[in-house]
């Protein structure tokens, strides 16, 4: 569904990933994993249409999108949550949700199936953006993605500074989703986290990709663990 092949990116004259390759497929969750600074968001970003594009390629359902905007690769079917949430504070949940829902397609997700994976938010709907808890911002933050009727879906960090109890009911949704036909690709810093949710994992280290492999093939790996993961 995705694939990244060598891809490089750039923030001015630094350059951030070095040749970074890697696979979403359809329905699968997949987490991207490493240390402060290893290059996380910076690939979210570039595969989102957020940075100039540098060499290597980037496709999604067999087309290139590198260089493409961002409002174009999210309406090809890419849902974005961005580490900041990128809620509007100032509008009630409700509204949050229905300028969400206008900029998308009639499709399958409705504010009706929001509120069924999302009980919480039903019962903010008229709370304002900046009112809510945290893990509600995050909520709502994947609803609004959610409701431009994605086929994948980018989180990026989405359990950072959340209590437990909250990230395991964040963890539960993003399964739900997936059992929807929905793939993910999640940014975590939370080994556990990513362990319990994901199919397959990559772990960056300065802008290079140095373990792929399943949940398994981490858990054995004791020098990428300790090295990267500082477990
Ligand atoms: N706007 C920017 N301009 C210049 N350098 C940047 C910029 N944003 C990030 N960087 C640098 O790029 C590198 C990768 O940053 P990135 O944000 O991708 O890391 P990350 O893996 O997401 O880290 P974190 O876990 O802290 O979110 C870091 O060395 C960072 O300092
Ligand atoms: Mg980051």
């Amino acid at each position: 569904m995705l694939r990244l092949e060598n891809v490089h990116a750039y923030y001015g004259l630094s350059h951030i990933l070095h040749g970074v390759s890697l696979e979403v497929g359809d329905r699968e969750i997949v987490s991207l994993l490493g240390r402060n600074g290893a290059g996380k968001t910076t690939t979210l970003l570039a595969i989102m249409g957020f940075l100039e594009p540098g060499p290597g390629t980037i496709t999604y359902r067999d087309r290139r999108i590198g260089g493409l905007a961002p409002y174009r690769i999210s309406r090809m079917g890419v849902g974005f949550v961005p580490q900041e949430r990128g809620i509007f504070g100032n509008l009630t949940v409700e509204e949050n949700l229905t300028v969400a829902a206008r900029r998308g397609s009639n499709g399958a997700w409705t504010l009706k199936r929001i509120y069924e994976l999302f009980p919480r938010l039903r019962e903010r709907a008229a709370f304002r953006g900046s009112k809510l808890s945290g893990g509600e911002q995050q909520m709502l933050s994947i609803a609004r993605a959610l409701l431009l009727n994605p086929d994948l879906i980018i989180l990026d960090e989405p359990s950072e500074g959340l209590a437990p109890l909250i990230v395991q009911e964040i963890l539960d949704i993003l399964l739900n989703v997936r059992a929807e036909g929905v793939a993910v690709l999640i940014v975590e810093q939370n080994l556990r986290a990513a362990l319990r949710i994901a199919d397959r994992h990559y772990v960056l280290s300065k802008g290079k990709v140095c373990f792929s492999g399943t949940s398994e093939q981490l858990n054995a790996d004791e020098t990428i663990l300790k090295q990267h993961l500082g477990v």
